[in-house]
């Protein structure tokens, strides 16, 4: 298959395009606008092509997507902390990059797959959240994905596009930048730097190992219902501060690094996902946390060559925003 990936110089993006040409042979084009969170180096060792340039720009996405078999969706804006601080790239991105895909996807008849997230259902104290969940999304960043995954239906609905959505639970593993909960007390743990946990660190999440969830999404692709939406959730959930001592374990780094710091405005309290109907068309997670969550570490610990330049750059001044405090 020949796909058009957007975004795909991202974490989960990356990742998506290794597995589908090492395991599946596909002849892959991404098309990234290389915000902070895009890297060439993510894809270094993948054969692709590339175009540099936006999804909101109607010209370049055209060309792109000439002769693909489908199109595949991760591009965004995907950190919560910077929806509360900057807005206006989660709307400009979600919505109107959203619109401009889904109209060149209609133009040329092509397959589109939009990667979306649990927090479009918003949160879930006790049980899981199915498809037909109603939408309550809580954050600029959920509000806008939300927004887009509606407008992917309406595609489907009003032109008759073969539209798929998918989405995923918090996604870990190599390749994530580090302002994400796991690399960040990763790295922050190698380095002797404080540990901060929002509020309680109670919150709960449903962590899904990101080669599973790019093995998902290519199965959803080939097997899923045009129309459809499918949740694909990690097999196991944890708290925030579970997942930080595990860090601490697995790095050999000390308890007295933690450090509880004001919550996040409107931070969800538990996400959780009802994997069924993905699990029906023949996808099963494979990686449990604990398995998963060590060998991130060693990833992280043995490609230096990956973050350093990432921590020693512009992503100092975001974390002593952030943080109120320098990194080591
Ligand atoms: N990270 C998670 O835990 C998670 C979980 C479920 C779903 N998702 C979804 O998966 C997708 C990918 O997430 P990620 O964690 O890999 O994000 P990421 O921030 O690592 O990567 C996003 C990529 O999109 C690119 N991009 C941003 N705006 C663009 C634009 N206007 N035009 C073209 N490219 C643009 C960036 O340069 C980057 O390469 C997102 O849609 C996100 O909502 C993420």
């Amino acid at each position: 298959m020949r796909l058009l990936v957007c975004g795909g110089a991202g974490f989960i993006g990356s990742n998506f395009v290794r597995v589908r040409v090492r395991d599946f042979g596909d002849e892959l084009v991404v098309l990234d606008k290389l915000t902070y969170a895009g890297r060439r180096e993510n894809l270094q060792d993948v054969a692709h092509e590339f175009v540099h340039g936006s999804i909101e720009d109607a010209q370049v996405v055209a060309a792109a997507m000439d002769g693909a078999d489908a199109v595949v969706n991760f591009a965004a804006e995907t950190h919560v902390d910077r929806s509360i601080a900057e807005p206006d790239a989660f709307v400009t991105t979600h919505a109107l990059g959203t619109y401009v895909l889904l109209e060149a996807a209609r133009a040329q008849q092509v397959r589109y797959v939009q990667v979306s997230t649990d927090e479009v259902y918003g949160s879930i104290a006790q049980g899981s959240f199915t498809e037909s969940s109603p939408l309550d999304p809580s954050s600029p960043y959920s509000a806008t994905k939300a927004g887009a995954d509606l407008l992917v239906g309406s595609y489907h609905h009003t032109f008759g596009l073969q539209t798929l959505i998918c989405r995923g639970s918090n996604n870990y593993g190599p390749y994530q930048y580090p302002e994400k909960l796991i690399p960040l007390m990763i790295l922050n743990a190698l380095h002797g730097d404080r540990l901060p946990v929002y509020g309680d660190g109670m919150n709960v999440r449903n962590w899904l190992f990101v080669e599973d969830f790019a093995r998902g999404i290519g199965h959803v692709l080939e097997h899923g219902a045009p129309g459809e939406v499918y949740n694909v959730g990690g097999p196991d959930e944890s708290t925030n501060i579970e997942v930080v001592r595990a860090i601490i374990d697995a790095v050999g780094a000390d308890e007295d690094l933690i450090e509880f710091v004001t919550d996040r405005p409107g931070h969800d309290r538990r996400y959780s996902l009802g994997s069924e109907k993905v699990r029906a068309l023949g996808w099963e997670a494979q990686m449990r946390f604990h398995d998963g969550l060590r060998s991130t570490v060693d990833w992280y610990r043995d490609n230096a060559w990956w973050w350093e330049p990432i921590r020693s750059g512009d992503y100092r001044a975001y974390y002593e925003r952030q943080y109120g405090r320098a990194l080591g």
